[in-house]
């Protein structure tokens, strides 16, 4: 089982930039990482939230229950220290996933809290950077 876990306003995706997201929705990543998974033989367990305190219980959930975790956690990733606790404890793979390229954006968003926890980045490609993450955790 790998936990694929998204953070604020990407529930919104399909009203934000298409420049920096792509015409997607986080109905339509859910269905295309189903799609990924089934390929891979893996189950997923897919959820997003508009609150830290939430994430952060499901990064600690995950500890006893995923295999490895992929993460988007959107804005909280350049801010929350709390998730960087929480995913200090794990000791299972992190993949950390953004739909943009957050190097090519405001300098903000340059610092990310999970960076030093993750086993590999993927971001810069759209939708595919959960795919690609996918592919990465089952290969270790
Ligand atoms: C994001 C990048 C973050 O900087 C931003 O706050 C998001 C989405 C991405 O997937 O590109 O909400 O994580």
């Amino acid at each position: 089982m790998f936990y694929i876990l998204n953070g604020p306003n990407l529930n919104i995706l399909h009203k934000r930039s298409t420049n920096l997201y792509g015409k997607t929705s986080i109905e339509n990543i859910k269905k295309k990482c189903l799609e990924k998974a089934a390929a891979l033989n893996v189950d997923i367990d897919f959820r997003q939230t508009n609150y830290e305190g939430e994430l952060v219980e499901w990064v600690q959930e995950s500890a006893d229950y995923a295999k490895g975790l992929i993460i988007n956690a959107g804005a909280y990733t350049h801010t929350s220290i709390a998730l960087y606790d929480a995913l200090e404890i794990l000791t299972i793979p992190i993949i950390e996933v953004h739909l943009s390229n957050i190097y090519k954006r405001e300098s903000f968003r340059h610092h990310s809290y999970i960076h030093s926890h993750a086993a590999g980045i993927i971001m810069g490609m759209g939708e595919t950077s959960y795919a690609l993450a996918l592919d990465a955790l089952a290969s270790f």
